[in-house]
């Protein structure tokens, strides 16, 4: 029997050898293997019920004594192979403590404020002023000064969110053209931007919106130089190749008036399914300051000419990064914001 014991003995010390002593892993399958509940050392134990009670205390005790320098033996090896981990893990490199803590996601800068820094990039570069204006107007700037009285029929495409009779969200940034001359001698160049409100909405038009607005006011001025301003304007934003169109229009403070169109930006002008098959998308109105206007603010219609114009920003924006829906830039969505 106590060659039984002797031959596992030599084929522990045997394979221990073999073992890798900076391999944990490898060590504790050595454990299972023999000391484990289906071990080599335990099986040896299981053989004591088949012997005389008198044979059963010298085995006993040689096979715990062998079970006993198995464990040892384990223990230290798997010791070595624990600290040789370490010293691996430590020269992969070393960790500096004081640099700030990674995962914090960088943000990004919203698609539409992109848009409206690049505008007022471009008119800034053209001597423009920039004026915010504000969000709340009474009906006098949002309206009669931009001579559309109170049963004029345009008002009917403005409908807005009145706080009380007189008092309105504005609906277009035209009133910041009022506020501006009221305070301002001629010649002046100013653009205003800013957020506008209107009871409306669906895939291309939402409760609240941008626009950007631009006056220009001297002796002089003519309607080429409008059309000579957008045209270079248009390039800017949307490339050289871009083309602009004016289409007669009416709006109540310019006169005349027209609507800008930009050839399609998808389809550079031959006709798709976003511009409808026109090869055009609009994206403003614009005309020459009626002298009613001037009149209101008190400024010499006479000696004085001017142009005004005004575009929607998000319209822009969707444009210039083929969205198709105005939702998505108000949506909140990290899906969509991720991508600019
Ligand atoms: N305020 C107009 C709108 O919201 C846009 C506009 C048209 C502004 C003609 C202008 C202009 O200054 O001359 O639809």
């Amino acid at each position: 029997m106590s060659e039984a014991i002797a031959n596992v003995k030599a084929q522990f010390d045997a394979e221990l050898a073999q073992t890798s002593m900076t391999d944990a892993q490898a060590v504790d399958a050595l454990r299972v293997k023999y000391l484990g509940k289906k071990g080599l050392v335990t099986d040896l134990l299981k053989l004591m019920g088949g012997l005389s009670a008198e044979e059963r205390p010298a085995y006993g005790k040689l096979v715990n004594e062998l079970k006993s320098v198995v464990n040892d033996a384990i223990e230290a090896a798997l010791a070595t192979a624990q600290g040789a981990e370490l010293e691996r893990k430590l020269a992969g490199g070393w960790v500096d403590v004081s640099l700030p803590a990674d995962g914090i996601p960088a943000g990004s800068t919203h698609p539409l404020y992109d848009v409206r820094e690049e505008i007022i990039d471009i008119f800034a570069q053209m001597g423009f002023h920039v004026d915010l204006g504000r969000d709340v107007e009474t009906d006098w700037y949002n309206f009669e000064a931009l001579n559309t009285p109170p049963d004029h029929p345009s008002r009917d495409m403005q409908d807005t969110f009145y706080l009380d009779s007189k008092v309105m969200l504005r609906t277009h940034t035209s009133g910041t053209q009022i506020h501006y001359m009221e305070t301002h001698q001629p010649p002046f160049r100013m653009i205003a931007p800013g957020h506008v409100f209107r009871v409306d909405s669906d895939a291309t038009h939402a409760p609240m919106f941008q626009q950007c607005e631009g006056l220009v006011v001297d002796e002089n001025i003519t309607f080429a130089q409008l059309k000579g301003l957008l045209a270079i304007f248009a390039k800017r934003l949307f490339g050289e190749n871009v083309k602009t169109r004016f289409r007669p229009s009416f709006f109540p403070f310019t006169e005349p008036s027209a609507e800008v169109d930009v050839s399609c930006v998808f389809c550079g002008g031959s006709g798709c399914r976003r511009c409808k098959g026109t090869g055009w998308m609009e994206i403003g109105g614009c005309g020459s300051v009626d002298p009613n206007v001037f009149a209101n603010v008190g400024i010499d219609g006479e000696k004085y000419t001017g142009f005004a114009f005004g575009f929607g920003l998000d319209r822009i924006a969707m444009l210039r990064y083929q969205i198709p829906e105005i939702g998505l830039l108000t949506a909140n969505d990290q899906r969509f914001l991720k991508q600019f």
